[in-house]
Order: structure tokens, then C-alpha cells, then sequence
């Protein structure tokens, strides 16, 4: 077959193509069952598809924490949820997903999955409690924050935070370097109750903690984090735009 011969016989096929599917070659039918990627705002399938393997189906809790936790969507308001979504925690596992910070989500695709996740929201799961404020309003003291950790969290986490009976360790270097200090926090006033951690309510039926408590824990907890310098994943070390190297 000579050139000719192979371009007729494309042009040929090429037309038959279009009069198969009525349509120019490349142009999508409105009708179209396929949807770019950056088009789909549809949230379950948004969730499903970058979420749900670390927060775990339906937001139910995973390797990472529960979004469905009441007092978690009680206590982060849409813009914190928007921003972490965003942006990521950098130094974690957290990935940024919008695609000014190089992700693959636009940021119509972002608002979906805001207003999807609040809309697990139970308005009065919470009643009247006081739920402490998701950010400290006062930095913490470890000392403290050690008493704080007897009271609290020995009972199931051990004397020393190295594991007990009922659960096992949270002052492990290899734990605290891949988690934030929000983190902490938030476990701490969430719990993972989808674990059997309890909020910041529960862990002496009764007692709960106060804000200037959590705050002391934390900071112990953050006192436990290696400070060798080249931690493969310092909270600072990745992002210049959270104070890493520029
Ligand atoms: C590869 C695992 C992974 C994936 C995928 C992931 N996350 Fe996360 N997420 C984490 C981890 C780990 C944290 C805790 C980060 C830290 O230590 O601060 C977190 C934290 C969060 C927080 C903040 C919780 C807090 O403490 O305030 C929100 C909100 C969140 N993720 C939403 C999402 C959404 C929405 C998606 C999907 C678009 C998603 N995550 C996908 C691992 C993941
Ligand atoms: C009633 C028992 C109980 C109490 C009290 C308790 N925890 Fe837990 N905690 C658990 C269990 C069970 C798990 C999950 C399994 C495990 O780690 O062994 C857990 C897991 C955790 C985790 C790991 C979460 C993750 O991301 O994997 C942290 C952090 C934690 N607890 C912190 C605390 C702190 C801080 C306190 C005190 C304020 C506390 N817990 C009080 C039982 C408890």
C-alpha cells in the first residue's frame, strides 16, 4: 500500500467513525456519560475518591480521624475543614488537594466537599455541652499537661503514655512525628470514639476536661516528639509557605 492508499483508507475510516457516532471526532455529545475529572462535584464520589482511604468510608474514621465525629464538625467551622482540604497539614499525611497548592481538585470541587461534610452535621448532638474551642487560646504548659495526662488518659494509655491494658502508646516517637499538634488537639477534645478514645468529656464520666488542660496535654504530648533535626517529616522541613527552607 502506497501513501495514498493509507490516507484514503484513513479518511474513509475517519468518516465512517463520525457517521457512527454523529459527532465530530474529539467532541464530546451533551449527552456524554463521560465527565472530566476537574467537572465531577458530585461529594460522595468526590469523598469516596480522595478521602475515604484514610477517613475511611462515609467519613466513619480510618488510619486518619473520623469527619463524621459530632463534636470534630461542632468544633471546626467550614473555613478550617476548606483550608486543611486545601492546603494540607504539611509534615503529615494530609495531602493539599486544591490545585494552587498542586493538587488535582479545583476549588468548586473543594466547596463540595465542604458543604458534603457539614452536611453530616447533627445540629444538637452536642445539646448543651461547652465544647473547648478548636484553637488554643492560651499556649500550654507540659508540666501541667503531665498531671493533666494522669487524670485523663492514664488509665487506658498506661502510667507513662507508653501503652496499657486498654490501649497502647501515644508518646512514641514514630507517632507523634507524623501527627500536628492541631491534631493532638483535636483527638483529644474529639476522642475517636469510632476506636474507643473518648472525648474530652469522656475519659473521667463527669470531669471533663477544661480548655487550659487540653492545652497542658498537648503541650506534654509535644514534648514526647523527637527533636533530632533531620526527622524525615519535621512539620517545618517540607512546606516554605508553613516556615520550612525556602
Ligand atoms: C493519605 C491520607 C489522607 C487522605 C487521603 C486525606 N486525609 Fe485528611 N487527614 C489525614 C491526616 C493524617 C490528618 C491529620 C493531620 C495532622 O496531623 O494535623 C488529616 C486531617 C484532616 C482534617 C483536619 C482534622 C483536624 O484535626 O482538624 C480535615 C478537615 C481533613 N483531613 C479532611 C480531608 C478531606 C476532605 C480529604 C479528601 C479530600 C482528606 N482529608 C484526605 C490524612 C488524610
Ligand atoms: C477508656 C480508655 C481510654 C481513655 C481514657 C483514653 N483513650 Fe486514647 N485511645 C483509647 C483506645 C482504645 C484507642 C485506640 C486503640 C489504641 O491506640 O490502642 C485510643 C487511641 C488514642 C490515640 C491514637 C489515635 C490515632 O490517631 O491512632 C490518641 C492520640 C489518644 N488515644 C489520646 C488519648 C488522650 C490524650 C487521652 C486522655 C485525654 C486518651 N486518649 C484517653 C482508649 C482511651
Amino acid at each position: 500500500m502506497n501513501f495514498q492508499a493509507i490516507a484514503s483508507a484513513l479518511a474513509i475510516l475517519t468518516m465512517a467513525i463520525c457517521v457512527a457516532c454523529n459527532r465530530a471526532p474529539g467532541r464530546p455529545a451533551a449527552d456524554s456519560a463521560i465527565v472530566r475529572p476537574d467537572q465531577i462535584v458530585d461529594f460522595n464520589l468526590l469523598y469516596s475518591e480522595n478521602c475515604a482511604g484514610c477517613h475511611g468510608k462515609n467519613g466513619k474514621g480510618g488510619a486518619a480521624l473520623a469527619l463524621v465525629n459530632p463534636v470534630f464538625l461542632a468544633i471546626a467551622d467550614d473555613a478550617v475543614i476548606r483550608h486543611t482540604t486545601a492546603s494540607g497539614v504539611s509534615g503529615t499525611a494530609m495531602p493539599a488537594f486544591a490545585q494552587s497548592a498542586g493538587g488535582m481538585l479545583t476549588d468548586k470541587q473543594i466547596d463540595a466537599i465542604v458543604h458534603g461534610i457539614r452536611s453530616w452535621a447533627k445540629p444538637d448532638a452536642l445539646r448543651d455541652a461547652t465544647v473547648p474551642p478548636y484553637t488554643a487560646q492560651a499556649p500550654g504548659d507540659q508540666q501541667r499537661g503531665a498531671g493533666a495526662y494522669q487524670t485523663y488518659c492514664s488509665s487506658c494509655h498506661g502510667p507513662d503514655g507508653h501503652g496499657g491494658t486498654k490501649a497502647s502508646s501515644i508518646v512514641d516517637g514514630a507517632y507523634l512525628a507524623l501527627v500536628s499538634d492541631r491534631d493532638l488537639r483535636t483527638t483529644v477534645i474529639a476522642g475517636r470514639p469510632e476506636l474507643g478514645s473518648p472525648d474530652w468529656r469522656g475519659d473521667v464520666p463527669g470531669h471533663p476536661m477544661s480548655a487550659q488542660e487540653i492545652s497542658d496535654l498537648v503541650a506534654w504530648l509535644s514534648s514526647k516528639r523527637s527533636r533530632v533535626p533531620d526527622q524525615p517529616l519535621s512539620i517545618t522541613s517540607i512546606n516554605p509557605a508553613n516556615g520550612g527552607p525556602q
